[in-house]
């Protein structure tokens, strides 16, 4: 993954950080957000791609060290840097640095040439790893390992791309993100339309930050399961006493996100006279609170998504036609999982990477059975569900093991792709009276069946059946197998 890194300074002061900043930004050309509070910072993990983390140990006067915890999952491959009190507790710091696996301490005060050199070789060291990690994957893949081995083309892509936090490597996709790049630049409503858990949120966010409004805020707004009033109030603002229970004004999240981009979530659901209102914001940038005869001009970006096509709502008289017109100053539509199955294996290793991250459990991957299922499911959830069922076996699975169908879900299981790989429900009779016999049988089946499907490739074998080659040796004697192709 490359271009412009992206660093985030969790801290309480930015004067204090301003010389840090202008040299980053300047000498390296990093791209630099800020968070003053732990749970800003939280929430520019979870929706920018961030490289590293500069992270105090205290926030709002109290410990931060939950946010660089916290980033193990969120973005598990950004370098930690945690910034130390002169005065701290260096113990407390110690124990909490290491549940975060940071990768260096700095010290205050601050030492300006010290944090840009720190910065750069964390950077360094990064990219090292992650071209270890691909080197790693390139050799299992000649090894032929059950992982990824199964794949039509017998590999996976040598690399994925990302845009912020969206992971990908099919062509519908990389073209789609190229689209949203050059999306991003301009100051167009976007419209972004997509099934369920195709990553239409997440397309938003990454719009947001590569546009010019990155240090403005994105403020997201659910326009489903909301009365009308309530979304006028909530967007537009209010004056005192506008309706009951009005007790207060309110600024309204368009004025609120001044400078900064509004998504705008399920926009199929607003109302007609609510359809009226935003088309004077889009068009004319005027934004008048309930109950006030004053109009406001405000400045945002507006995004919104979809799950409903609007197209067809106009053509049936449900949505307004010029508010759609002007919505979809780019229309981006993400295609459902199934029609983009080559995301599916990158998809995979990117959230067992994430979900594995945080327990510290070290597992040697997806094997050829559950990656063979995973990518025949009909996703109807499309890449949630995928990643649900990969949070669920990455949690059942064991220290050492590889993620198997033992550990997939009914649902998934009920998919059997190539009968040779189904090994949850062996169709076979088993010969013999008593249990060891009986375990006998079934064992000399399920070692001359994977046999047979790996052409006696006996290291492929025992690595699959979790033996070593000796023990397949011995079993291989005992069952008296022989290789007839
Ligand atoms: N390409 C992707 N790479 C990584 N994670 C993804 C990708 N697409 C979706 N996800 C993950 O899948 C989940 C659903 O994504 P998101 O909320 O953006 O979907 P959505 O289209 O907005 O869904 P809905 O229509 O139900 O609101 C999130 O956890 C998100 O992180
Ligand atoms: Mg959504």
């Amino acid at each position: 993954m490359t271009g412009v890194s992206t660093v985030l300074l969790a801290i309480a002061y930015e004067q204090e950080w301003a010389a840090v900043k202008s040299v980053l930004s300047d000498e390296y050309g990093y791209r630099v957000l800020i968070a003053s509070t732990a749970k800003k910072a939280l929430k520019l993990t979870e929706e920018a791609n961030i490289d590293l983390v500069i992270c105090e140990a205290y926030l709002e006067g109290k410990s931060a060290l939950n946010v660089l915890q916290q980033c193990r999952v969120t973005c598990p491959n950004a370098m930690r840097i945690l910034v130390k009190e002169q005065n701290g507790d260096d113990k407390k710091d110690h124990e909490a640095a290491e549940r975060a696996a940071i990768y260096q301490f700095i010290r205050k005060p601050i030492d300006v040439e010290q944090v840009g050199m720190v910065v750069k070789r964390a950077l360094e060291t990064a990219e090292l790893s992650r071209r270890h990690r691909l080197i790693s994957r390139e050799l299992k893949l000649n090894d032929d390992s059950p992982v990824f081995a199964s794949k039509p083309n017998g590999r996976v892509s040598a690399d994925c791309s990302n845009f912020e936090k969206l992971v990908y490597v099919s062509e519908p996709m990389a073209k789609l993100c190229n689209i949203a790049k050059q999306a991003a630049g301009t100051d167009l409503p976007i419209l972004i339309q997509g099934e369920t858990g195709t990553g239409k949120e997440l397309m938003a966010r990454a719009i947001h930050f590569n546009s010019n409004r990155t240090g403005s805020p994105l403020i997201v707004q659910n326009c489903g399961g909301i009365s009308d009033e309530m979304l006028h109030s909530e967007l537009f603002g209010h004056m005192r006493g506008a309706f009951p229970g009005a007790i207060s004004d309110r600024l309204g999240l368009f004025r609120a996100a001044d400078g900064g981009t509004v998504f705008l979530d399920e926009i199929s659901e607003i109302s007609p006279a609510f359809q009226v209102s935003l088309l004077r914001l889009v068009q004319e940038g005027e934004v008048k609170p309930l109950g006030s005869d004053h109009v406001y001009h405000c400045d945002v970006r507006i995004i919104c998504a979809s799950n409903r096509r609007l197209s067809e709502m106009v053509s049936k008289g449900e949505f307004r036609q010029d508010l759609y017109f002007r919505l979809k100053g780019f229309e981006l539509v993400v295609p459902p999982l199934r029609d983009r199955r080559d995301d599916i294996a990158v998809l995979a290793e990117f959230f067992t990477q994430k979900y594995t991250e945080l327990t510290n459990v070290k597992l040697l991957g997806i094997s050829n059975n559950v990656l063979e299922r995973l990518q025949h499911h009909p996703y109807p959830g499309n890449v949630r569900e995928l990643e649900n069922e990969i949070q669920r076996m990455v949690a059942l699975a064991s220290d050492g093991e590889y993620i198997t169908s033992r550990h997939m879900s009914e649902e998934f299981l009920a998919i059997i792709p190539n009968p040779a790989l189904d090994d949850t429900h062996p169709n076979l009779a088993i010969a013999g009276d008593t249990l060891k016999e009986k375990v006998e049988s079934l064992e000399k089946h399920l070692v001359k069946e994977a046999l047979g499907r790996l052409r006696w490739n006996q290291s492929k074998v025992a690595k699959e059946l979790g033996l070593s080659r000796v023990g397949l040796a011995n079993k291989i004697k005992r069952y008296q197998l022989a290789n007839t192709s």
